[in-house]
């Protein structure tokens, strides 16, 4: 059996632990050395997931930036930038969105049974529709990456997937950045909704690195016995 891949979640936060605002525009938290360090983990990585609503709102392009590390992943045999995943139980997604249009690289959509017609619809031209039953769960996901060869995943959010990985125990280490304000907006978006999570005041995580990049406060938590502490990037 194919190991599960190493699931590696990124997120940044204001000091009150929101994730963006209740605006329509999309908050940044990072600096640019920051952005710049985000660049090196994706770099590192054979997939980068985020879930529908991300993809909806912010519009990302999840692709490697710098020249050079795009370059040093095709000297190994790598496509430029990592394979795209998002999961949608809707089929809502835009096939213009910078998701599938951006990068020559692989996209994958995952999706229940009962929404891979309606997504296929909306996205089969620009993506891999994949049915991954019904519900979808972070173990279904990680066991159809591994598949595919995919050893090393960063989940860069939103609530509702890193949620899933921490709740599911499928988090081998999570990368917080804390941004030097606040939103203050209980209308916004947190890090993860109330949940059982398997860190709690009886098992506490293991910090393994505490880095200050600029204005912002870089924590490394090792999740699982996987996450050596090394390679921080
Ligand atoms: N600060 C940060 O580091 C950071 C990073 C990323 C995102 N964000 C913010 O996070 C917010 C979005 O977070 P969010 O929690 O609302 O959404 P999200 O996690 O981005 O996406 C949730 C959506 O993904 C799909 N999905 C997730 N799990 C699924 C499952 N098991 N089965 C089927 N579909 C599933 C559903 O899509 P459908 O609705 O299509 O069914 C669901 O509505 C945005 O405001 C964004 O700006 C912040």
């Amino acid at each position: 059996m194919t190991a599960r891949p190493y699931v590696l979640l990124s997120c940044a936060m204001s000091i009150d632990g929101y994730i963006d605002d209740a605006s329509t525009e999309r908050l940044l938290f990072s600096n640019d050395s920051d952005f710049d360090r985000i660049d090196a983990v994706r770099a590192g990585c054979d997939a980068i997931l985020v879930g529908a609503a991300t993809v909806r709102r912010d519009d990302p392009r999840l692709l490697v930036r710098s020249d050079r590390r795009r370059a040093d992943r095709v000297a190994h045999g790598l496509p430029p930038s990592p394979v795209k995943v998002t999961v949608t139980g809707s089929g809502d997604l835009d096939p213009t969105a910078r998701f599938f249009t951006l990068g020559d690289g692989a996209k994958l959509v995952y999706c229940p049974r009962g929404a891979v017609e309606k997504t296929r619809e909306q996205v089969g031209a620009v993506a891999t529709v994949v049915d991954a039953g019904d519900p979808v769960t972070p173990e279904a996901v990680l066991a159809d990456l591994a598949a595919r060869g995919v050893r090393r995943l960063m989940v860069e959010g939103g609530g509702s997937v890193h949620a899933q990985f921490l709740a599911a125990g499928l988090a081998d280490e999570l990368h917080l950045v804390v941004a030097p304000f606040f939103v203050g907006d209980g209308r916004a978006p947190r890090f993860v909704a109330d949940g059982r999570y398997p860190w709690h005041p009886g098992r506490r995580a293991r910090v393994v690195e505490v880095r200050q990049i600029g204005d912002v406060v870089l924590t490394r938590y090792a999740l699982s016995d996987r996450c050596d502490g090394r390679g921080g990037g």
